[in-house]
């Protein structure tokens, strides 16, 4: 049993549930890796300390008569003692460091099965980069072979790994290809040499032409990351699982993790972390500490610390702040740097995925982070409201736009190095802002639904407050965003207007009646739905002859509302009775 649905959302980044066996986690998530032959730090420790998903390695256990034979009679719960999800790999990775392995794709899966492993992986070929693109078509044919016998064969949820070398239309046909089949989730791999080198910009090229071809409704693991300085922007292009073998392979080194970056224990006067060890412990007490004992403690430490950036990143998530931590991220390392503003030339996929509104303020921390998707997006739509709304003001943060956009997000809610004070709506004009506001946020044409709008100011504030016509509810001005929720007349008034299907969300009959008494609508209902409807849009739920049901906030893109199974598709705020 397998599933996987969003909860939360930020640049293209998610905080998703994902259950398997009855087993639940939070992405991002990351998988310790445990060594079944050496454990450094026990599976039952791991368990303690929050990780509750872990991943190891079939083959290894497959190929040690002993380890096998104990799989085999206690399963591998009880082998690890750990009753989290145990996700295993293959032996691909061994197949790429050492160019071969002595076990066939129909074995290990079978062995897997056996042993009863919550997800398993496939024999897939990992290419390395930089290989002739012939063998990296080569292996790919094969791997796609691997995958179509592994589906045929497989019993438990499996990961079918997107490879493909460095060249990019291969990940994308190969993540088509995956996607199309049925598998659980989709690793993207043979990205450690890229990022053993330091080729952030490279792995930012290969991650999104692999998103690019992959369903958005399955997680996606970046194979063999778990360095703490990559998460934020891993997370922001959209990936969803890591795994880390760095804490211990790292602690054998005498090096110590931080987000933002690696320090050798020798150069270390103080810790710059308050973990359970680095509060024990000063940074001459760990290096006078005999070898296991130090390398144990260097091991959790760097386990404490890959937790804490996750839970950074998911906090950023929830906050509408992540684009702002990759930025912070991006300046510990210059490579890094030229990976996060190669990112941001991805305009189309980040647009797509990009949160409409966010819980806080726009803030101008760099240059860099003005080509963020929410950025172009505001000045572009501002750039639309203009030719109706001519009038205009200087912003110091986004330039030239329309006077009437100036309370609505991102404008009002963004803070530069120069102060700004936004001028409150005078009476004769609260309609205008209305108007433009409408415009913006549902389209060309939308400001029509408005015209004999009747705008509520706050007496406190002076701010639009409810917006009505005819003694009737259109909609309300949103304190925080300045934005619009639709009333049920406003949501007639604006499907009446803009044509079908524009930020329509069709569902199934099923659906209908409960959405027609407001009650939330799921994935699994949508039948159809407008491209152009981003996250946390507010849209119109209709049926297939354009009926208006429900109005509400949608968790999830256009193109995803229609591929999306699983999990909550519009938050419904208001229903409408026939
Ligand atoms: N571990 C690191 N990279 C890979 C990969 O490409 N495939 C598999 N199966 N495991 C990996
Ligand atoms: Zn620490």
């Amino acid at each position: 049993m397998f599933k996987f649905e969003i909860k939360a959302r930020d640049a293209a980044g998610r905080i998703g549930r994902l259950e398997v066996n009855g087993k639940k986690i939070e992405t991002p998530a990351i998988m310790p890796v445990v060594n079944p032959k050496q454990l450094i730090v026990t599976p039952k420790e791991l368990r303690k300390m929050g990780f509750h998903i872990i991943i190891t390695n079939s083959y290894i256990i497959y190929k040690d008569e002993e380890l096998r034979q104990k799989a085999l009679e206690m399963g591998i719960h009880k082998l690890l003692d750990y009753d989290g999800i145990i996700e295993v790999d293959s032996g691909s990775f061994q197949l790429m460091r050492y160019g071969g392995v002595e076990v066939t794709n129909r074995e290990i899966i079978e062995f897997q099965h056996k042993i009863g492993v919550d997800i398993g992986t496939f024999l897939d070929i990992p290419t390395v980069p930089d290989a002739p693109r012939e063998k990296a078509e080569e292996d790919l044919r094969i791997t796609l072979e691997r995958a179509k016998e592994a589906e045929e064969i497989k019993q438990v949820p499996m990961n079918a790994t997107v490879q493909g070398s460095t060249y990019l239309d291969l990940r994308t046909y190969a993540a088509k290809k995956l996607s199309e089949m049925n598998f659980e989730i989709h690793p993207i791999g043979a990205v450690v040499p890229l990022m053993e080198s330091y080729r952030y910009r490279e792995l930012v090229d290969v991650v999104v032409a692999s998103k690019l071809g992959l369903r958005p409704d399955r997680p996606v693991h970046l194979f063999g990351a778990g360095h703490p300085m990559i998460f934020a922007l891993a997370v922001a292009m959209g990936i969803d699982l890591f795994d880390s073998a760095s804490y211990a392979l790292y602690a054998k080194d005498d090096r110590y993790l931080t987000p933002e970056g690696t320090k050798h224990l020798s150069e270390l006067e103080y810790f710059p972390c308050s973990c359970p060890v680095c509060s024990r412990y000063t940074p001459q007490e760990l290096k006078e500490m005999p070898k296991e004992k130090r390398v144990k403690m260097l091991a959790l430490h760097n386990l404490w610390v890959i937790r804490e950036e996750i839970n950074r990143v998911k906090q950023a998530i929830k906050e509408g702040e992540l684009w702002r931590l990759v930025d912070e991220r991006s300046r510990s390392h210059p490579k890094l740097f030229s990976a996060y503003k190669r990112l941001l030339e991805y305009r189309d996929y980040l647009e797509e995925n990009e949160p409409i509104t966010k819980s806080s303020a726009f803030f101008k921390v760099s240059e860099e982070i003005m080509g963020t998707p929410i950025v172009w997006r505001a000045k572009q739509r501002a750039e639309r409201v203009k030719q109706k709304f001519s009038e205009t003001i200087n912003h110091p943060i986004f330039g030239e736009i329309p006077k009437y956009l100036s309370l609505s997000y991102p404008f009002a809610q963004s803070e530069g190095e120069e102060d700004f004070t936004i001028e409150k709506p005078k009476k004769n004009e609260a309609k205008l802002y209305i108007q433009a506001v409408a415009e913006y946020q549902f389209g060309e044409g939308a400001a029509e639904a408005f015209k004999d709008a009747f705008v509520e100011l706050s007496r406190k504030t002076g701010m639009p407050r409810q917006i009505k016509a005819k003694g009737k509810h259109l909609a309300t001005f949103r304190a925080e965003d300045g934005l619009l929720t639709l009333g049920i007349e406003g949501a007639k008034r604006v499907h009446q207007i803009l044509p079908y299907p524009r930020m329509r969300v069709v569902v199934n009959e099923d659906a209908e009646p409960f959405a027609r008494k407001g009650k939330n609508v799921f994935a699994k209902f949508v039948i159809d739905a407008d491209e152009n409807i981003r996250p946390y849009d507010e849209v119109l739920v209709v049926n297939k002859n354009d009926e208006l049901l429900a109005t509400g906030q949608t968790l999830l893109s256009g193109k995803e509302l229609k591929i999306f199974q699983q999990g909550l598709a519009v938050k419904v705020r208001r229903g409408i009775e026939k």
